[in-house]
């Protein structure tokens, strides 16, 4: 006999069910007779509280509640990739003609397509021993992402049969002698989504993973396997910024979640994310993401379930081998899903009406970020990574209340978005004085030896060069910029340079939008000799006007939408232009009676 609940209570996406006794925890349920689609969050004797991912309007006390006996998982295999998924991993095709729509109530909708027929190869060889992780063969899922076909993790044993061919998901394409019996495996697997999947070890964040965004390479850097948070009030760039992130990161796959507010954001989103080019294909960045989009109609319990979905999905992609990322824009709405269910399960509301068990969900979500030798034979040994970026929107740019502030105790940078900045449409608008990177330690070998000797170096020097003009600003505020001494007036205007000519990067525009790490360094070392010029011409009499006046400052100015190919030569004739600049100035000096 099945065992059948019964609706006792309906409150918005939380229904409360009778006669559920024996029920797990995250379990899926079929609510009402439609069968919504729903997970227990809370168990109490007979009664289970559940989140509903669909609409509850028109459900009756009374209903039948169905167990599945399952928890709340997502389907993994080809097919993720270029995919528009809502929260619970359900796919949102034609989204753009549906968007506004609710999907129909109770359908059932398969995650992977179980008509489409992929082209396996075999890689790995019958008769051998498998365990969990091991590849099996390959799958050209997308033009430029090969799909490895993973045993599961809790499966190990001799490999009796593999296939070769066209299959489904669902077809048997090898068969596994365990202790357990025979196997039959699939090129899908499941995984719950509340529950990291299992890796070998977890390692140093040591490499950086690079963006071509001088704010973040440079001076604020993030690991593979790292994460990082973008808070910033309405409008001055979270956005932008994931989706330069999205494009730019040397990460091979992109996993985006969007979590709307307002009702075109996600419009947006879905709309824009696939006009993306991918810089490294000449693809559309699809060709290599996943979009899992809550848009403001669909019911907050969906968005709470979508960033599970998400780093789900960028786990299994990273226990293939490859460098994840996942952006999650926004947080906060995700942090508001949250709350709107504990306000519903009447729990007892901790700062501004959060949970208090907020700090240790965002906890929990970001240490599945992570670099790792993954699952596999130990004869073998597989490095994956995902990163993950979150966006928050603080309300009011705030950013003293609890989302944001409970994220930054978690993460490993902060890119602190300043809407004065944007105000001032200094783009992108991340604070250098309020952001930070705790991986600067760990990626110090790797700049050294990977770009340049002295990368922290000059890096290091041009925050000490910012940090000292907002000092001096502070002076400058009460008696002007002329009553200060020609030292400080050379470093006001190298710290402007640093701003301008490198730190402001245009998304937009097509050269500017990336920027190798060389030219990152070529032209922090330009901006930096500069000073150094600067500095001696000062100390031998010459005015700061003069200097300021210099003509070679024109072309440092250009120097961002110089092309990253052939850089190095221009950079060249900078710094022989500049040097014969300062010689001259010098020489007139000495000239003058
Ligand atoms: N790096 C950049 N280069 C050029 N323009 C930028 C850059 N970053 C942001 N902008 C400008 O700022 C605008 C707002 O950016 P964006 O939509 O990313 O903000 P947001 O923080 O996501 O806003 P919301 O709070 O509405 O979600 C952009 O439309 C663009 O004009
Ligand atoms: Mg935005």
């Amino acid at each position: 006999m099945e065992e059948e609940g019964a609706i006792e209570k309906i409150a918005g996406p939380l229904v409360v069910a009778d006669n559920m006794r024996g029920c797990e925890m995250y379990e899926v349920v079929k609510v009402g007779e439609e069968g919504l689609l729903g997970e227990t969050i809370r168990l109490d004797g007979n009664l289970a509280y559940i989140q509903v991912y669909e609409d509850t309007t028109g459900l009756k006390p009374g209903e039948p509640v169905i167990r599945t006996k399952a928890p709340l998982s997502v389907e993994l295999g080809p097919g993720i990739l270029k995919n528009f998924y809502d929260g619970v991993q359900r796919p949102l095709e034609d989204i753009k003609a549906k968007v506004g729509d609710f999907i129909e109530r109770g359908v059932f909708v398969e995650s992977l397509d179980r008509a489409k027929k992929w082209n396996f190869t075999p890689t790995a060889k019958e008769g051998g021993e498998v365990v969990g992780g091991d590849i099996l063969g390959v799958v050209p899922e997308t033009k430029v992402i090969e799909h490895k076909i993973m045993v599961p993790p809790n499966v190990r044993g001799k490999l009796l049969e593999l296939k070769e061919g066209e299959f489904t998901v669902n077809d048997c394409i090898a068969r596994v002698q365990t202790d357990a019996g025979d196997v039959e495996l699939q090129m899908m697997q499941k995984w719950p989504v509340r529950k990291g999947r299992p890796y070998k070890e977890k390692l140093d964040p040591e490499v950086p993973l690079l963006t071509g965004q001088r704010i973040t390479d440079t001076f604020f850097p993030i690991a593979k396997g790292g994460t990082g948070a973008i808070p910033g009030g309405f409008g001055t760039g979270k956005t932008v910024m994931q989706h330069q992130l999205a494009r730019w990161a040397d990460a091979r796959v992109i996993v985006y979640i969007g979590c709307g507010e307002r009702g075109n954001e996600m419009t947006e989103v879905l709309e824009d994310f696939p006009k993306l080019i991918d810089p490294y294909s000449g693809e559309t960045l699809m060709e290599r993401s996943t979009l899992i989009a809550n848009t403001s109609n669909m019911p907050v319990a969906a968005r709470e379930a979508s960033i599970y979905t998400g780093i789900t999905i960028a786990e299994y992609y990273r226990d293939m081998g490859y460098d994840v990322a996942i952006q999650a824009d926004s947080t906060s709405r995700w942090a508001e899903a949250l709350r709107e269910i504990s306000g519903r399960l009447e729990e007892m509301p901790g700062e501004e009406g959060y949970p208090a068990y907020l700090a240790t969900r965002l906890a929990d979500f970001y240490e599945r970020a992570g670099r790792v030798k993954t699952l596999c034979a130990d004869s073998e040994e597989r490095v994956g990574s995902v990163t993950v970026v979150g966006a928050v929107s603080p309300p009011g740019g705030d950013f003293s209340e609890p989302v944001t502030q409970n994220t930054l105790r978690v993460v490993g940078d902060f890119w602190a978005l300043d809407s004065s900045l944007a105000d001032r449409r200094h783009f992108p608008a991340i604070s250098w004085l309020r952001s930070y990177s705790l991986y600067t330690g760990y990626l110090g070998d790797w700049f050294a030896n990977s770009a340049a000797p002295d990368f922290m170096e000059q890096r290091d020097e041009m925050m000490g060069l910012l940090q000292k003009e907002s000092e001096l600003q502070e002076i400058v505020q009460l008696v002007g910029a002329d009553a200060l001494p020609p030292r400080e007036r050379g470093t006001l205007e190298v710290a402007r340079m640093i701003r301008e000519d490198f730190l402001q990067q245009n998304a937009y525009h097509d050269i500017d939008s990336y920027c190798s790490l060389e030219k990152q360094y070529l032209m922090a070392k330009a901006i930096l000799q500069w000073h150094d010029g600067a500095s001696d011409a000062i100390e031998r009499g010459i005015g700061i006007d003069k200097l300021e006046r210099m003509k070679i400052k024109d072309a440092m100015a250009r120097m961002k939408y110089v092309p990253n190919d052939g850089f190095r030569e221009k950079y060249e004739e900078i710094m022989r232009d500049m040097k014969d600049e300062f010689e001259a100035i010098m020489k007139n000096a000495e000239d003058a009676p």
